[in-house]
């Protein structure tokens, strides 16, 4: 066990520079963060802090003067602050503000950058490996078309015609939904803007892009949803989370079996597990599948960076992700976050 005392620190300001330190620290085991403060109740750290049950106040002195704080980070931006601070707080207490906690803020803001491409890459990586079963579903409705527009071509009765005309308006719409879901999901998301996500959506979601992974699809879902599931995170980040652990279990499953989603709040806790009856994992590599390019996929048809992605989310966003499995039966993969909503 790690007996390294923590470092205890308070946030000053719940602006953009307190949201980014709060995702940035807010999951570190060295670091306990003893509470944030800002003027403006509405400021966007401030619900943060709240769904991971940190204090927040708007009295910035009684903050400053907490004497087992070890640091205090002042992201105000506000210059009147810096006497406040002088004249409040402990002796021990050490300040990092102005240009120093800029450096810092530019740091922060550098390594979300970096992590938001590694995702974007990853998630277009594994668009490619759905291609043969969007190519297979985009096929259907062409054929159909083909078959109708051929028809057409000779149809003289004109209810006959409007009949098909609608048949290929439909195939087309099809199509078109494919196109749109696919075009969200490749969306890029931005470095810092977290909101309410639904989850139940969001798997919903997931589970229309994850079908994309194989073709045939004999697989039975069972959905077992609780009500209104709301956790802070990124709606785009949240969706790839769910596409990437509902396409490892369709593909441990080689497509046949049963998939079941759960969400389940309970005492301000959202609990998501993905189930399948796949392959399972091996109690040797449990340990393993979390590392970069992990993979038991033949060149090709994996990068090995799906889980790795989806166990830096699911921390980031202040989660727990755990796996259970039993080789030829299948996997459990859990997550538990904060609400974002009273449970
Ligand atoms: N539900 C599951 N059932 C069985 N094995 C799994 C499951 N999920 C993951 N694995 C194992 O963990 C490995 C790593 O998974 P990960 O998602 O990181 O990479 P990948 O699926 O191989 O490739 P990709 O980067 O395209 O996701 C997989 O290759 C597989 O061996
Ligand atoms: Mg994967």
């Amino acid at each position: 066990m790690d007996e390294t005392p923590k470092i205890r620190l308070v946030i000053l300001g719940g602006g953009k520079g307190g949201t980014a330190l709060l995702n940035l620290l807010g999951h570190l085991p060295a670091v306990e963060i003893l509470g944030i403060a800002d003027k403006n109740p509405a400021a966007p750290a401030l619900s943060l802090a709240r769904a991971l049950g940190i204090t927040v106040v708007d009295d910035v002195v009684h903050l400053i003067a907490k004497t087992e704080t070890n640091l205090i980070v002042d992201v105000t931006g506000d210059p009147t602050i810096k006497a406040i601070i002088t004249a409040h707080k402990s002796l021990g207490t050490e300040v990092l503000g102005g240009a120093a906690s800029k450096l810092l803020w530019n740091i922060v803001q550098h390594d979300a950058q970096m992590q938001t491409k590694l995702f974007q890459t990853e998630k277009l990586a594994s668009i490619g490996t759905f291609s043969s079963g969007i190519a297979h579903d985009i096929n259907n409705p062409l054929y159909l078309i083909m078959g109708l527009a051929e028809n057409l071509l000779d149809e003289t009765d004109t209810t006959r015609r409007r009949e098909q005309t609608n048949d290929i308006l439909g195939a087309v719409k099809r199509i078109a939904t494919i196109c749109q879901n696919l075009t969200h999901y490749a969306r890029q998301s931005t470095p810092f803007d977290t909101t309410n996500v639904e989850l139940n959506g969001t798997l919903d979601e997931a589970l229309t892009i994850a079908h994309y992974a194989t073709t045939p699809k004999d697989l039975s879902i069972v959905k077992d949803y609780a009500n209104n599931p709301v956790i802070t995170a990124k709606p785009e980040e949240m969706l790839q989370v769910f596409v990437n652990l509902m396409t490892n279990a369709i593909h441990a499953m080689e497509g046949k079996g049963h998939l079941t989603l759960l969400s389940e709040c309970q005492d301000g806790i959202v609990r998501v597990s993905i189930r399948d009856t796949g392959c399972g994992i091996p109690q040797e590599s449990l340990e393993k599948i979390f590392d970069p390019f992990y993979t038991t996929k033949q060149p090709g048809k994996g990068t090995g960076l799906g889980l790795h992605s989806v166990k830096t989310i699911v921390n980031k966003n202040h989660g727990q992700l755990s796996v259970s499995s039993t080789v030829g039966q299948g996997s459990n993969f859990q997550m538990e976050f904060p609400s974002a909503s009273p449970t």
